[in-house]
């Protein structure tokens, strides 16, 4: 028999500093309605106090552990596009900071679908017999890219860590990974960048610093465009109808966005797990972030039919499907 991928441990941790609207609103020509209307964030948390991403990993990463039962796992997979620094990787730190010296421990960049692209890896080494648990992590420190001038991106990004533990088991139980599908296309590069400290830029001498441009009408417009099909396509692969999904627990990169999709795809606009609004983007971390407050506010329950789409730079996107599993966190 196959060799499914069972989620058996959630965690969470954003860093205890928040910036509201009103907040930037006093640095930036912009206010908390324009913020709060087009994008559904109210505040995000912002890392400070010699926090970094290794921090935040370390925190969501000990909560998994601890939620699976488990010390330590065969692998740990850290999804980020905010490493603390470009060499070495990141994954060896936090999986050292975590007791786990020793086990294999590497990142994965995928943009903000970069959670589904850790998941996917979790789950084929675990099909593949590499591994029978595996600590999958996303951690992201955004506002360390944004410009501080510039009110299209800072208002959008926030900072915090999500990590889920994958273990070796069957599709018919509680948590089984049923489904998983990726893309990319590069010809999208250009929606989403940072140039800056890039290896582009330093061979062409350009010495401006890390921040994030984005081309927000193109990038949402592929975005629901791109989730509605990788959705459809990942209900296909596991046989659900759409009528029997419970939630749709996407990339929070836009209240705007997620509402969208669940109206694209025939479901009620409650039935989309929204959790930007406290958090903001944080990319890789955002979808188990959701997944945490889905549960944590009584949304999510075991047996739940999950979707989880997402998309970002890249252009990346995937979606994935599960049942939710009995937790303790
Ligand atoms: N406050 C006030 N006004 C603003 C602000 C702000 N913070 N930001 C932009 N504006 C202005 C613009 O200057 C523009 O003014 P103009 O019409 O006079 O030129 C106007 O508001 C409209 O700007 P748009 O960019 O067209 O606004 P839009 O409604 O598209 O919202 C947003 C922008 C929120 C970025 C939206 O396009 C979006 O969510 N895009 C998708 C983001 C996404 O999916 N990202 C994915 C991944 S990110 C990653 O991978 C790291």
């Amino acid at each position: 028999m196959a060799r499914s991928a069972v989620l058996c441990g959630l965690g969470a941790w954003v860093p205890p500093h928040v910036v509201t609207n009103d907040d930037l609103a006093a640095l930036l020509d912009t206010s908390d309605e324009w913020i709060r209307t087009r994008t559904g964030i109210r505040q995000r948390h912002v890392i400070g106090d010699g926090l970094s991403t290794v921090d935040l990993a370390v925190e969501a990463g000990a909560r998994a552990l601890k939620s699976a039962g488990l010390s330590e796992a065969d692998y740990l997979v850290l999804a980020t596009t905010t490493p603390d620094r470009l060499c070495p990787p990141t994954g060896p730190e936090v999986a050292t900071r975590l007791g786990m010296t020793g086990v294999p421990a590497f990142d994965v960049a995928a943009g903000c679908s970069g959670f589904l692209y850790g998941l996917q890896t979790g789950r084929a080494l675990i099909a593949g017999e590499i591994a029978d648990t595996v600590l999958v992590i996303g951690a992201e420190s955004l506002t360390t890219l944004v410009d501080p001038d510039d009110r299209g991106t800072r208002p959008l990004f926030g900072d915090g860590a999500g990590a889920v533990v994958l273990r070796m088991g069957a599709d018919d139980e509680l948590g089984a990974v049923l489904g998983v599908n990726l893309h990319s296309d590069g010809s999208l590069s250009e929606l989403i960048t940072v140039a800056g400290g890039g290896a582009r830029a330093r061979a062409a001498g350009d010495t401006a610093p890390a921040h994030i441009t984005m081309h927000g009408r193109a990038t949402f417009a592929h975005a629901v465009k791109h989730m509605e099909e990788v959705t459809r396509q990942t209900l296909a692969q596991v046989g659900w109808d759409i009528t029997e999904v419970d939630h749709v627990v996407g990339h929070q990169a836009n209240a705007r966005i997620l509402h969208a999709l669940a109206k694209r795809l025939g479901l009620a606009e409650e039935q989309a797990v929204v959790h930007i609004e406290e958090v903001g983007n944080t990319a890789s971390a955002s979808i188990p972030l959701a997944l945490h407050h889905g549960v944590v506010t009584g949304r999510i329950k075991p047996g739940d039919r999950l979707v989880m789409p997402a998309f970002g730079a890249g252009a990346t996107w995937g979606a994935a499907a599960m049942t939710w599993p009995q937790l303790e966190i």
